[in-house]
């Protein structure tokens, strides 16, 4: 029997937890794809998860990662729409296929297993054609996670118009994928980092407008104001949570849309955690968890980036 290279989590916690194993290439049931991986990109909840500060459940030995392109291998004899060398990308919850995320049970690499592996079987209906392009599956695999959860950002809830402004917490894969479809909605861009460097190769590389260092600049909701001469911004792209969130609805606009997508700054003590109610009821804003984002936001994404030439980027 043919095999492949599958990786485990055997024991999470430390990096040598991470298991090579051979195991058996599947066939495609009736309505499923067989889809060779050809290329997997890493997020920061693959780091979380195997560092145990993910929050939410994770399957024993499973297979880590969620994004991946990859090509039909083989398909199904009742699958309709595809045909063997297919480029195909599947969203990260493959239960998700429209409307909001209704949950996280059906995340690939988390409760079920993921996409660092050779080859894997899916449901035909989960997966996505990928338009034509000159992407490569690189390019493809890293816009999968960050992808669909801007399309959701921005396009789900208070569509991004072009002339709004947009403000992004950090130079992480989320940020700059956000980054990037923002500029081509045409929208107005402002951007934080840690770091002088990061900053100037976003300006000069992926044309932001305005850059913040928050390490500088710890009040930097009073450099947003200053930038957009006290209007604050459209949209907000919340990457930091407990510990960014207050300076995160000092800088939105009234009426707007805080997103909130990541926890990378999570860690506030108890007696120090914001009055989000309060604060937002004070902007009168939106602020908006999200979940990822499903197939039909990350296909409308794929179009989108095909037909622009976006891609997503990593400084
Ligand atoms: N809700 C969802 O559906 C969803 C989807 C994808 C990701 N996420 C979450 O979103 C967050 C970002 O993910 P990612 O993949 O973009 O991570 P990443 O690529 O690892 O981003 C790391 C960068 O975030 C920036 N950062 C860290 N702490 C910050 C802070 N206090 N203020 C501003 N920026 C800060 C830093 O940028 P500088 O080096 O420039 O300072 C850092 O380099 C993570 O928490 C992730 O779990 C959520």
């Amino acid at each position: 029997m043919a095999t492949q290279t599958v990786f485990r989590w055997t024991k999470r916690g430390s990096y040598d937890g991470l298991q090579e194993f051979k195991e058996p290439i599947p066939s495609a049931g009736s309505y499923e794809l067989l889809v060779k991986v050809r290329s997997v990109s890493l997020n920061y909840r693959d780091v979380a998860i195997a560092n145990m500060t993910y929050p939410y459940p994770i399957k024993d030995d499973v297979v880590p990662c969620c994004d991946m392109a990859g090509e039909v291998a083989q398909v199904g004899d009742h699958v309709e729409g595809f045909s063997v060398g297919d480029a195909v990308v599947l969203a990260t919850s493959t239960a998700a296929l429209y409307g909001p995320v209704k949950g996280l049970l059906h995340s690939l690499g988390g409760p079920v297993d993921g996409t660092l592996r050779e080859y894997m079987v899916v449901p035909a209906h989960t997966a996505i054609k990928l338009p034509k392009s000159s992407h490569s599956f690189d390019q493809w695999a890293a816009l999968v996670g960050t992808g669909s959860t801007m399309w959701n950002t921005f396009y789900a809830y208070a569509p991004l118009k072009p002339g709004q402004s947009v403000l992004l917490q950090g130079t992480g894969g989320v940020s700059l994928t956000a980054l990037i479809f923002a500029k081509a909605a045409g929208a107005t861009t402002i951007i934080t980092s840690s770091s002088d460097d990061k900053l100037e190769y976003v300006k000069a590389n992926l044309g932001v407008d305005y850059t913040i260092n928050y390490k500088t600049h710890p009040d930097w909701a009073a450099e947003v104001q200053r930038i957009t001469n006290g209007e604050g911004v459209d949209h907000v792209i919340e990457n930091g949570g407990a510990g960014t969130i207050k300076q995160s609805i000092a800088s939105v606009a009234y009426g707007g849309v805080v997103s909130v997508i990541g926890f990378l700054a999570a860690n506030v003590p108890q007696d120090k955690m914001p009055d989000v109610a309060m604060e937002a009821l004070n902007k009168g804003c939106v602020v908006r968890g999200i979940l990822a984002g499903s197939k039909q936001q990350l296909e409308e994404a794929t179009r989108h980036s095909a037909s622009t030439g976006t891609r997503s980027s990593r400084v």
